[in-house]
């Protein structure tokens, strides 16, 4: 055999090759142009001799002709800044190869050969944190969605499963845990230095390949399966933290046994390992049997944890853990089916949430992320289908769209089937495909198949962007109420036309009188416009429609207000209840920011939000956790996405206004309201969770009405505060106020909690959040913090992420915010890509806003795309933006 070694540049390294050579627009990857891998990996054994600064992997692949495939007779290894050391090929050095950018190629002659690999990795120079990484003197990995070629040279695709056999090997003293997937086949040392044998018999691919190698301690429990099968767990954290990890280990348990009663699923591994890391780019990661988590969402105490980390921990250990089966057993073909994993496991950690806690609450928090965040998403100019059809990285599409709209999109095939005909879908889908890389095609036709429906139309849910606005009109004459219902599909980025959806929609007819209604009914709208009647009604009933939020659209319903004062204070369906206090406030906010309302209107839409606020405050049937969602204002976000083009600082000064006039009115009840709560002591259940929510609600209300009383209130509380939600939600209202407090509080809490990084990023997030007038001179002295730091994730989305969502601050007039957070991304982009790529979106809706600041943002943009170097992410984000 030939030896055609080809060095990657001149001076050896890759990483400054790809600069000079990289073209400056990275290649489109496009659906339809997906092929079978031409070869099958059945096994791969690794070995890591592991150093902070210089790891070896040795890599040795069985490989062999994929009969599914054409045959080729060279095999793609993807690499991406690998130094090669050696290769060999069924035993022989001397291997014809080639580098193809930062792949390597090898020309196989037969049907099946061995290979050898030995890389040379530095884990402490990655800043990137994808692939082998050093976090606080640990090592581990992030392979999801490439990763895995940072470390070795392999077919790094999903559709290619592979038996995982792997050696560790490093110095006792720093390392004294070894991990890996699977289990622990062996384990031994010589002299400083041990090692671990690990063996995971479930075949993968190799992005949930993970190790973790450290100095570590665990909390150690066991859960037996439905079948008897004793399962070991461990929640691995630094020493110090152990004493957080309670509610971590009781989640994991509560989601082991929720998937076999709901879905049927039965963990199949005798070991479940959960890794704590605090610098991670995402919240959490599903390897097989070596999940890997963000300290963000494993640690907690009352001291330092709120009600939101609580649930949020149980969530995200519950979808990573949902994912050993939605995403492992069957894991996804290519990555234009990344919601086939991940919109699936987001519904199923949503279900699981709902029914841990309050199922009502639950959904409207739920819907509350996909307005604010993926109907903007969909309305701008990132806006993709939940199965993107190219990409360029594809880390980029990791969005609201593909999460939180795919599991959306599912939910609406529960809704049309109903839970059983669902389950029934859902066991043929994972019997099925049980073992194999599956597609979204795959998903729908087991549902189709298990479920009986006919999805065919439905598909379009999965091809076309857009949020579908569907208006509604009632009409009442003699005894029937006729419903017309009419969709149209917003044109989108490469998709200018769209076809009608199957859309589902919930509702029921309110008879005024009574406010008794026969029964909700299903009706789905899959034509441009339906008409639909409905007997019985001597008088004009009232519309409940989208009950549950049955659909993923927006409505709009031409209703009096005075209608939905009576849906506020009445309706059954507690979002139905939710969703009319919000188009109450909406649709004030909306008019008067747009000049449509005179001063008579605006003062009588001004008096039904405080008397249905009054309501709401004072119905003693209420829990509290519902009562604060009642309370809640709709956000800049989700305002701003009423209008075609929007001034956020007319909205924001709008939206104060407002809770300023709310709080002015009702002082009295929000005052009583507070007192009440203040009266309920610590617990975790769902009665004193209630307390806080609307303890710190009323007080930030108070805040906009009477500032200095309220500023005394908060600091009361801050000083008095026994648990966190307290202490933040307090510090969270003075932060906003310019008062005497503020400062020492501010103080205190810092001093309080220093060391305690997820809580100092609290203190970053609150300040870079506040009302304060000057929030944004406040970030820029944050960001010259001695605890600022660039090079971890929380800590640059604590501040920069909060601030990108501060309207009063980012959106300042002059563009100040917008070249601020410009900066960012460019000093961030060669340390973290895939972090600096997610602040892009918030410059990205330029074209629907006024067009001073809508310059300004996009000057901002241009800048970015101008410098001389962009990461694949950046250039992609950015260059979509400016469109
Ligand atoms: N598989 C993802 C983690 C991931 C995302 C890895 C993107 C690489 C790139 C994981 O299952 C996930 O979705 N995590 C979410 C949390 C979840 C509760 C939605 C995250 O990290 O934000
Ligand atoms: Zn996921």
């Amino acid at each position: 055999m030939d030896i055609a070694r080809t060095p990657a540049t001149p001076d050896g390294n890759p990483e400054m090759a790809d600069a000079a050579i990289q073209p400056k627009a990275p290649p489109e990857i496009r659906r339809e142009d997906y092929k079978p891998f031409p070869w099958l990996v059945p096994t791969i054994r690794l070995t890591f001799d592991l150093a902070l600064d210089k790891t070896r992997v040795t890599a040795r692949l069985e490989i062999e002709r994929n009969p599914a495939a054409e045959a080729e007779r060279t095999i793609r290894l993807n690499g991406d800044g690998l130094q090669l050391e050696s290769l060999s090929c069924d035993g022989n050095e001397s291997t014809d190869y080639r580098m193809d950018g930062d792949d390597l190629l090898v020309t196989l002659p037969g049907e099946r050969h061995s290979l050898e690999i030995v890389t040379v990795i530095d884990p402490s120079a990655n800043s990137q944190l994808m692939g082998l990484y050093a976090s606080g003197g640990m090592l581990c990995t992030q392979c999801e969605a490439e990763g895995f070629r940072r470390i070795t040279f392999f077919p790094d695709r999903p559709d290619v499963l592979s038996t995982y056999t792997v050696r560790m090997s490093g110095p006792k003293a720093l390392f004294p845990v070894l991990l890996c997937n699977g289990n622990r086949t062996d384990q031994g040392e010589e002299g400083d230095t041990h090692w671990a044998k690990w063996h995971d018999p479930w075949p993968k691919p190799s992005y949930l390949f993970a190790l973790v190698a450290g100095d570590l301690v665990a909390r150690s429990d066991s859960f037996t399966t439905i079948n008897g099968r004793k399962v070991e767990l461990n929640v691995y954290v630094r020493d110090g933290d152990l004493g957080r990890t309670e509610h971590a280990m009781e989640s994991l348990k509560r989601s082991m046994r929720w998937d076999e009663e709901v879905f049927g699923r039965e963990y199949d591994l005798d070991l479940f390992n959960i890794v704590a890391v605090s610098d991670f780019n995402m919240g959490a990661m599903e390897n097989k049997g070596l999940n890997i988590f963000n300290t963000k969402y494993v640690l907690a105490d009352p001291e330092t944890a709120t009600d939101g980390d609580y649930d949020g921990i149980e969530g995200v250990i519950g979808h990573e853990y949902f994912h050993n089966w939605s995403g492992n057993r069957v894991t996804c073909r290519d990555w234009f089916q990344l919601s086939l994993k991940e919109g699936f496991t987001v519904l199923r950690d949503q279900l699981f949430s709902a029914q841990m806690g309050s199922a009502p609450v639950k959904r409207i928090e739920d819907v509350r992320v996909l307005r604010g965040v993926q109907f903007p998403e969909d309305s701008g100019p990132l806006a993709h289908p939940i199965r993107p059809d190219s990409y360029r990285e594809i880390s980029n599409f990791y969005t609201a769209t593909v999460y939180n709209k795919g599991a959306e999109v599912i939910r609406m095939m529960r809704t049309m089937a109903g839970e059983e005909a669902f389950r029934r879908g859902t066991d043929l889908y994972f019997e099925r495909h049980d073992g194999e890389a599956a597609t979204c095609e795959d998903f729908v036709r087991a549902m189709e198949d298990g479920a009986d429906l006919d999805l065919a139309q439905f598909r379009l849910w999965y091809s076309q962007a857009g949020t579908p606005k569907v208006a509604a009109r009632l009409t009442h004459e003699g005894q029937t109420a006729t419903l017309t219902l009419t969709q149209t599909v917003p044109a989108t980025p490469g998709q200018p036309d769209k076809q009608p959806m199957p859309i589902p929609l919930s509702l029921a007819l309110f008879d005024r009188e009574s406010g008794n209604h026969a029964g909700d009914e299903l009706v789905v709208l899959d034509s441009e416009t339906a008409q639909f009647s409905f007997d019985g009604f001597a008088t004009r009933p009232v519309l409940s429609i989208n009950r549950g939020f049955s659909a993923p659209v927006s409505i709009d319903r031409d209703v009096p207000r005075d209608e939905l004062v009576f849906l506020a204070a009445r309706d059954d369906d507690p979002f139905a209840r939710y969703e009319a206090m919000q188009e109450l406030m909406t649709g004030y906010l909306v008019g008067s920011v747009s000049g449509e309302l005179d001063d008579a209107e605006r003062d009588a839409a001004r008096g039904d939000i405080a008397q249905a606020m009054r309501a709401v405050i004072e119905d003693s049937a209420l829990d509290d956790l519902m009562r604060g969602e009642l309370m809640v204002m709709p956000s800049q976000a989700y305002i701003a996405e009423q209008m075609l083009i929007a001034d956020p600082g007319s909205i924001h000064a709008a939206r104060e206004a407002l809770k300023a006039d709310v709080a002015t009115r009702l002082a009295d009840p929000l005052h009583a309201l507070y007192e009440r709560a203040v009266q309920v002591p610590f617990a975790l259940d769902a009665e004193a969770k209630g307390a806080r929510k609307v303890k710190t609600l009323a007080l930030s209300y108070a805040a906009a009405g009477d500032p200095a009383t309220a500023s005394g209130l908060a600091a009361q509380q801050y000083d008095r505060a026994d648990n966190m939600t307290d202490r933040q939600g307090a510090l969270m209202v003075l932060a906003g106020l310019d008062s005497a407090e503020r400062t020492g509080r501010l103080l205190d809490f810092y001093n309080r909690y220093q060391g305690n990084a997820l809580v100092i990023d609290k203190w970053f997030a609150l300040q870079a959040s506040s009302l304060h007038p000057h929030a944004i001179e406040h970030v820029k002295s944050l960001r010259e913090h001695e605890d600022f730091a660039l090079r971890n994730p929380n800590r640059v989305r604590s501040l920069y992420m909060a601030f990108a969502s501060n309207p009063g601050a980012f959106h300042s007039a002059d563009g100040e915010g917008y070249r601020m957070l410009a900066d960012l991304i460019l000093e961030l982009d060669p340390i973290n890509a895939q972090t600096a790529a997610r602040f892009v979106p918030a410059l990205g809706r330029w074209r629907r806003i006024e067009e001073g600041r809508a310059e300004l943002m996009r000057e901002a943009l241009q800048r970015i795309a101008e410098a001389p170097k962009l990461s694949r992410d950046t250039y992609e984000q950015v260059t979509r933006s400016l469109g």
